[in-house]
């Protein structure tokens, strides 16, 4: 397979910065032992030889890390930001200037240079897409419906992109298969709960140094993000409570051990909002004025749509700050409210997202749902898959087998009565 004509550029902040990305790409490769192991594969049997892939996720270290091994795999990959605020500017250049990989990010970039982006990977027609939230996806299907028919096939990264794939195929819209690798049980068993609930509560802490201990604690989603989240804050000795809307997570929370309330009750209560439910406008105007002097807001959904940001400024009038770095401050008439990293997912916006260790099964995931769907594309139909079961099983298979933990396999006699309907009481 040949690249179309199209040149292969790249727009990434500073490509001095090149060398710290690298030491910390590097860094982050030492927790990603499932990930080393399959570029090792990729290298001698090059499953991706001259496949084509335009990718659209975060641009952090982890990220990186899956670049290399889809390259060492022979795949020819493009990567752009999945999201404004979550590149590392560093490991943009880095990617750029060590490791070959045409990139297309710059943190803090505006929405017109986003889809720029995002074009840029569209026009070296891909023909596997990589997103995380469904963008490049949707771009390609909207701007670009004459270059569909190229596409093999896709992965998605995250539970909103996946959402909006269903979505597309539900309304007979979505042209080019698509495999949901957060719904890997090895994906958002870790990467959406430990790894959330750990790089949330470090953005939080990052942009504003606040003691969680003692705090009232709002936590808006009880999926698998929020349960993350809400652990971790209970760990630290906050007052946690949560607001749901389905009545089974509203009720595991309770069971959990955490206080279930309205988002009403919930603002008039909470010190610090945390929102992760993929939903819009969760908290708006009348929770603005009801939350007290003071109160912290931060998102960790996908989209910056969870915290209505339109009332928020208008209620401020203008009375607009920075009050330290990735905090900003809305002073809506006597009472100041603060929004950490502009409502965008706080892990990524504030922090460095999540632990590579975590990171490390999902991009395996992504790797060999890469090498199934040059495989098998051809037998797969225009609508959303989960991850072969084999694959979810290799990676814990792998991660055990790196963390040095080995499982005692059934006896004989267990797998015959687990097999069997005989055996009673
Ligand atoms: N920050 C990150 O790095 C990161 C990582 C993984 C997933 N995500 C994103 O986080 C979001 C949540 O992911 P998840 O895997 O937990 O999803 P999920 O579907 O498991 O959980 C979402 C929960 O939010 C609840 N909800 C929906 N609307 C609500 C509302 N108006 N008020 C209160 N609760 C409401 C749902 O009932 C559900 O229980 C998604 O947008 C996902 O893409 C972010």
């Amino acid at each position: 397979m040949t690249s179309p004509s199209t040149p292969r550029t790249h727009d990434v902040a500073d490509l001095a910065l090149a060398a710290e990305g690298v030491r910390r790409i590097e860094w982050a490769e030492r927790e990603m032992p499932v990930l080393r192991l399959i570029r090792e594969r990729f290298e001698r049997d090059r499953p991706l030889d001259g496949l084509r892939i335009g990718a659209c996720l975060h641009v952090t270290t982890e990220t990186a890390n899956l670049m290399r091994t889809l390259k060492a795999g022979g795949a020819e990959v493009v990567l752009a930001a999945s999201n404004p605020l979550s590149t590392k500017d560093d490991v943009a250049a880095a990617l750029v200037a060590e490791y070959g990989i045409s990139t297309f990010a710059r943190r803090g970039e505006d929405n017109d240079t986003y889809y720029s982006h995002l074009r840029s990977v569209a026009d070296t027609h891909p023909q596997l897409t990589m997103d995380d939230g469904c963008d490049l996806v949707n771009l390609l299907h909207t701007e670009r419906p004459d270059q569909v028919a190229e596409i093999h096939a896709g992965t998605e990264e995250t539970t909103t992109g996946v959402i909006r794939l269903r979505a597309m195929a539900a309304d007979g819209m979505l042209r080019f298969p698509v495999i949901a690798v957060n719904e890997a049980q090895t994906k958002h068993l870790f990467d959406n709960r430990y790894g959330t609930g750990q790089s949330t509560l470090d953005g939080i802490l990052r942009a504003t140094n606040i003691l969680i201990a003692g705090r009232h604690v709002v936590v808006a989603g009880y999926g698998w993000v929020g349960k993350g989240i809400t652990s971790r804050m209970a760990g630290h000795g906050a007052h946690v409570a949560v607001v749901e809307v389905d009545p089974v997570r509203a009720l595991e929370a309770l069971m959990d051990g955490f206080a279930v309330m309205t988002a009403p009750q919930a603002a008039a209560w909470g010190e610090l909002f945390i929102t992760a439910t993929g939903n819009i406008n969760v908290f708006r105007r009348e929770h603005f004025e009801a939350m007290h002097d003071g109160a912290i807001m931060a998102n960790s959904g996908h989209f910056d749509a969870e915290l209505d940001l339109s009332a928020l400024k208008a209620l401020a009038e203008g009375h607009v700050r920075e009050v330290r770095e990735n905090v900003t401050e809305f002073d809506i008439g006597g009472k100041k409210l603060n929004l950490i990293a502009e409502g965008r997912l706080v892990n990524l916006g504030a922090a460095e997202g999540h632990p590579a260790a975590v990171m490390d099964m999902s991009f395996a995931n992504q790797a060999l749902s890469a090498e199934y769907v040059a495989r098998h594309h051809a037998e797969l139909e225009p609508r959303v898959y989960v991850v072969p079961e084999a694959i979810d099983a290799e990676v814990a298979r792998l991660k055990l087998a790196a963390l040095g933990i080995v499982l005692e396999p059934m006896t004989a006699e267990q797998v015959e009565y687990v097999a069997s309907w005989q055996h009673g009481t």
